[in-house]
């Protein structure tokens, strides 16, 4: 169905301040509520962005996914994280040089390398929670945070011990510094007020920045021997323009798959232990899988294909709590036609996975966390959509899953490890993605045993 004249869906009537301070306090309850209101497609107006029309029926996600470059385009419509990833890696940018380094990063993320990052995530996850705290709460997210950054160092690094803890300490204090409110949003002050929240951001920003081009300028020097170093490949790197690859590009992709890499698998799966954690009986069935099948040994990387229960609780979790529940393009020509309207040049358009994952027809009582769905069931084509799709699909997908995985195992075989608060959530806005508010608080008593095995006490009551 394709109408002649552009026009946007129904949307709320609020201004653009109102709709987006609403959006940045609760973005699934915004969501959610316009949803109820006007179903399958309508108009938010968000700061930054303008009209964005949110879609969530699996005919028009698919029109938005499959859509051509020229007609849709994504780097574009991701401008808002220039402030943290910059203009010249592959998420915010568009055309031949994206193509380039898409294609030059997939085959690091393939399903053979799987293994390895699910490695990685067992030892980085037991090393890390053999320093926990004991007995008193404390919030997850940090924690999940350094571990995820671990794996990521040192898969894609190869550096030393003292090299990648120097890179890990400098992204996440820039990370922080760039999500601040202010810095996020008003993005091009820090250049003109070197005060307060965007002094810290530049400072941060250039200690990262120096730090990343002394490690590039090491491995042009030195090439690293080590098979999978992603700096010594990136150098070496067969460009179509035959140019080789500037600092100031290979830092924007250095901080893509490390700092990006690490929030969206450390966020996704504090979602992940909240819902489990919050419901006793999936808990229980959870651990039940992980007890018969690691019958008393250390978890390892076989067990791991072998628990569907707990793959199920993962799925279900990133259907109901997806940390993108946008995921945007922008309209580059009038007359993209998308559920029945056609839309104006300008305008973003996104695949609303948030209202996708809570469609009735598609998920009977769609806001119960119920893993079981997935036990006999694979998602519908468009119906779950986590990590977006079509050519602009994330490129780890599938790596970051199975990494997600082997942590939240880790995690579950800890028996005590248990939620503070009652029930899942709320959300809040960060970046572009949407996180525990209170940053999933746990607490862990000293009785605990990793696996059963009993090689996890742990040892420290800071
Ligand atoms: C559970 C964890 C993750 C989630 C939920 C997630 C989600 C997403 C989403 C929604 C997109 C946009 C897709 C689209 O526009 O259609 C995306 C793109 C991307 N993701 Fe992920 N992601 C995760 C993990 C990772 C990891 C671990 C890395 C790298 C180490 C990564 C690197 C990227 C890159 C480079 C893109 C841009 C691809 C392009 O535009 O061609 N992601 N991700």
């Amino acid at each position: 169905m394709k109408s002649t004249r552009c026009r946007l869906p129904p949307g709320p009537a609020a201004p653009t301040p109102v709709q987006s301070v609403r959006f940045l306090r609760d973005p699934y309850a915004m969501l959610a509520a316009q949803h109820t209101r006007f179903g399958d497609a309508f108009t938010l107006r968000l700061a930054g962005m303008g009209a964005l029309v949110m879609v969530s029926d699996p005919e028009g996600i698919r029109n938005i996914v499959a859509a051509p470059p020229d007609v849709l385009a994504a780097g574009r419509a991701r401008g808002i994280l220039d402030v943290i990833y910059g203009t010249r890696s592959l998420l915010t940018r568009d055309g031949d040089e994206q193509a380039w380094q898409r294609r030059f990063l997939m085959p690091l993320f393939h399903r053979s390398h799987v293994t390895h990052g699910q490695r990685l995530a067992l030892e980085a996850t037991r090393e890390a929670m053999a320093t926990w705290p004991t007995d008193r709460p404390f919030p997850l997210v940090p924690r999940l945070m350094s571990i995820t950054t671990d794996v990521l160092t040192q898969k894609f690094l190869k550096a030393d011990r003292d090299e990648s803890l120097h890179v890990k300490e400098l992204l996440h204090a820039f990370i922080d510094a760039a999500h601040r409110p202010l810095t996020f949003h008003l993005p091009q002050l820090p250049s003109k007020v070197a005060v307060g929240p965007w002094r810290r951001y530049g400072r941060a920003r250039d200690r990262l920045d120096t730090c990343l081009r002394e490690l590039c300028a090491t491995r042009r020097a030195f090439p690293c021997t080590t098979d999978g170093d992603l700096v010594t490949a990136l150098l070496r790197a067969d460009r179509p323009n035959g140019a080789p690859l500037d600092d100031d590009t290979l830092r924007d992709i250095l901080v893509v798959v490390l700092g990006s890499g690490a929030e969206t698998v450390t966020y996704s799966l504090a979602w992940v232990m909240e819902a489990v954690l919050a419901h006793r009986e999936t808990a229980d069935r959870a651990r039940a899988e992980l007890r018969d099948v690691t019958e008393g040994c250390p978890l390892g990387v076989d067990h791991l294909p072998r628990l569907p229960y707990l793959t199920a609780a993962v799925t279900e979790a990133l259907r109901l709590y997806p940390i993108n529940p946008i995921v945007p393009r922008r309209v580059l020509g009038p007359g993209f036609a998308v559920a029945g309207f056609s839309l104006p040049a300008g305008v973003h358009v996104a695949v609303n996975g948030f209202g996708a994952h809570r469609r009735a027809v598609a998920y009977p009582d769609p806001c119960r966390f119920r893993p079981e769905r997935w036990l006999d069931k694979r998602p519908a084509p468009y119906t779950w959509v986590p990590f977006g799709g079509g050519a602009r699909k994330c490129i780890a997908a599938y790596f970051a899953l199975n990494e997600l995985q082997a942590i939240a195992a880790s995690l579950l075989l800890a028996e005590d490890l248990s939620l503070v608060t009652p029930a899942v959530g709320p959300g809040r806005l960060l970046g572009d993605m949407v996180v525990p508010s209170e940053g999933t608080v746990v607490t862990f008593t000293s009785r605990n045993r990793l696996g059963g095995s009993g090689r996890f006490t742990p040892r420290s009551r800071r």
